[in-house]
């Protein structure tokens, strides 16, 4: 059964006002205030660090997912964790000693997740799936809010719900851009546990609203 939750990412959040976006979403229905870190290398676009991170976390009273799009992340972990994160997921594609990293991550005591790019089979993650907690599937390539949702996406959480099956039945996967009401009923059916969305919270009319609607697609 899905577990049917919600990460609110701030990227899409107005940052001049950002205390009132983050009490926004503490009065929401959302699970997680998702946080999308880029570092112009991984991905094509900067986004922000640690100061903005702390201000978010002296604010939140939701649980933070860290969802780094950085290359080489390792040494930020424990910077992670000092900025509130609960959970945090690395690109497949960043680290070279991936099962060091997520035992690292466990270690500080945080969920440890591992995201991989829409062309990435999920047949690829196989012999990770036992020591992760998290599988973070992309579902627009990394890098910017707003874009549209690629539809073989369905296909990739259905064979990963599959193949975590006997190894790791508890893993939790999230799907990442692109999320509407459209496509989110789907998704939780296909297997999906926990859906970001961005653009479709903050540039609603009432973003609480569609965090509710989300939620019961
Ligand atoms: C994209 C980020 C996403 C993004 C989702 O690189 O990882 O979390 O902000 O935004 P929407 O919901 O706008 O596609
Ligand atoms: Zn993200």
């Amino acid at each position: 059964m899905s577990k049917r939750l919600i990460a609110a990412s701030v990227l899409s959040a107005d940052f001049a006002h950002l205390h009132r976006d983050v009490e926004m979403l503490n009065e929401s229905e959302t699970d997680y205030i998702h946080i999308d870190m880029m570092d112009g290398v991984f991905v094509p676009n900067i986004s922000f660090g640690f100061p903005v991170c702390d201000a978010i976390y002296r604010h939140a009273r939701k649980p933070m997912d860290f969802h780094l799009m950085i290359k080489d992340p390792t040494p930020y972990l424990e910077r992670c964790i000092h900025s509130g994160a609960a959970i945090i997921t690395v690109h497949y594609e960043t680290c070279d000693h991936l099962h060091r990293t997520v035992t690292r991550i466990k270690a500080l005591g945080a969920k440890a997740g591992v995201a991989v790019n829409p062309h990435l089979p999920v047949d690829h993650l196989n012999d990770v799936l036992p020591f992760v907690d998290l599988v973070l599937l992309m579902s627009v390539n990394p890098g910017f809010g707003g874009q549209k949702f690629i539809e073989t996406t369905y296909q990739r959480v259905a064979r990963l719900k599959e193949n975590a099956g006997a190894v790791n039945p508890g893993l939790l996967i999230e799907v990442d851009g692109g999320v509407t009401d459209q496509n989110a009923g789907k998704l939780f059916e296909s297997g999906a546990d926990i859906l970001v969305a961005g653009n479709f919270i903050f540039n609603a009319e009432n973003p609480r609203y569609a965090i509710s609607n989300l939620k019961k697609a």
